[in-house]
């Protein structure tokens, strides 16, 4: 039984076909309406959700399954004081596989081990969001056709934004990527990030504070929100959350064919103006995102293509 816990748990022979199989769902969705016929999705949400939540249960919906599940930690028996470990185990009574999003770092893995159904981790604390990777690898390659020889810029929220750091580590493992980091000095990228994955594989990456230079460069622009819920104190949020604000002026900087990316929700970090801009790609990326975990259920599941 796999799990999806990491990006790094699929290698890129096996990303590479499950977004193949998301882009062949992408095309003919009605062919996968019955392949999880009887088949349950239990969502586990200790954290707020509205993107991630819904497209599994969209997905497995569109699959032909069923899904049951809780969308906050005080509608389920945490708030009694039930463990992760006790929960996953009634859970694995009652679904096939699981998708688990958690407050606390590490807390998808610790399901893993007590589980007896496939666990992927929906996001844990500030540390891994692995399905959202996939969604944002199936949505560069298909927009550029590619996965590598990209300049990708990351900016905002580099310390807290889980979605980041699963990004970066799934994009390392391809040939001629480089990075620029672009956030204020309190948010850069951790040092785990820093040293064991960009350093020890030698990428080409720049730290970087001011947003305008570095557009001119970028084949993509990931853009994130400055993550509230995970500071210690309010007054360094306000100092920090406006840190960024793409708007058509900084737009005009880019390259034609540069795309923007945003896991959302947005805030005030991309005005609503690029929306019509043929470069904003965040709300395709949401689109993706339901194909993407069609694909990964239907992989942990061991379903079959259909013909
Ligand atoms: C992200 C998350 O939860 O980490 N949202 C998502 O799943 N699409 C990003 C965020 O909340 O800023």
């Amino acid at each position: 039984m796999r799990h999806l816990l990491n990006p790094l748990d699929f290698s890129v022979e096996e990303i590479s076909q499950l977004l193949d199989l998301a882009s062949d769902i992408e095309h003919n969705l009605p062919k996968y309406a019955h392949v999880c016929d009887g088949k349950k999705l239990a969502t586990l949400f200790y954290e707020p959700s509205t993107r991630t939540r819904l497209s599994f249960e969209a997905a497995m919906l569109n699959l032909g399954g069923s899904v049951l599940g809780f969308a906050s930690a005080d509608s389920s028996s945490a708030a009694k004081g039930e463990s992760v470990a006790d929960t996953i185990r009634i859970i694995s009574c009652y679904a096939d596989i699981c998708a688990m999003r958690h407050p606390k770092e590490g807390a998808p893995l610790v399901a893993s081990q007590f589980s007896s159904i496939p666990v992927i981790n929906a996001g844990d604390g500030g540390h891994q969001h692995p399905t959202q990777t996939l969604t944002d690898l199936m949505t560069i390659r298909s927009l550029t056709g590619r996965l590598d020889n990209l300049t990708v810029g990351i900016c905002g929220d580099l310390k807290f934004g889980r979605t980041v750091h699963s990004l970066i580590e799934a994009l390392v493992r391809y040939t001629g990527i480089r990075f620029v980091l672009i956030s204020p000095q309190e948010l850069r990228i951790p040092s785990y990030i820093r040293t064991d994955v960009l350093d020890r594989k030698g990428i080409e990456y720049q730290e970087v504070d001011n947003l305008d230079e570095a557009m001119p460069k970028l084949d993509i622009l990931y853009m994130t929100r400055v993550q509230k819920e995970r500071f210690f104190n309010e007054e360094d949020y306000i100092r920090l959350k406006d840190s960024y604000i793409l708007d058509n002026k900084k737009m005009q900087l880019a390259k034609k064919d540069m795309y923007i990316l945003h896991p959302l929700p947005r805030v005030n970090e991309i005005s609503v103006e690029v929306d019509k801009d043929p470069r904003a790609a965040y709300f395709r990326q949401a689109q993706y995102g339901v194909y993407v975990r069609m694909a990964l259920i239907m992989t942990l599941l061991e379903v079959a293509k259909p013909c």
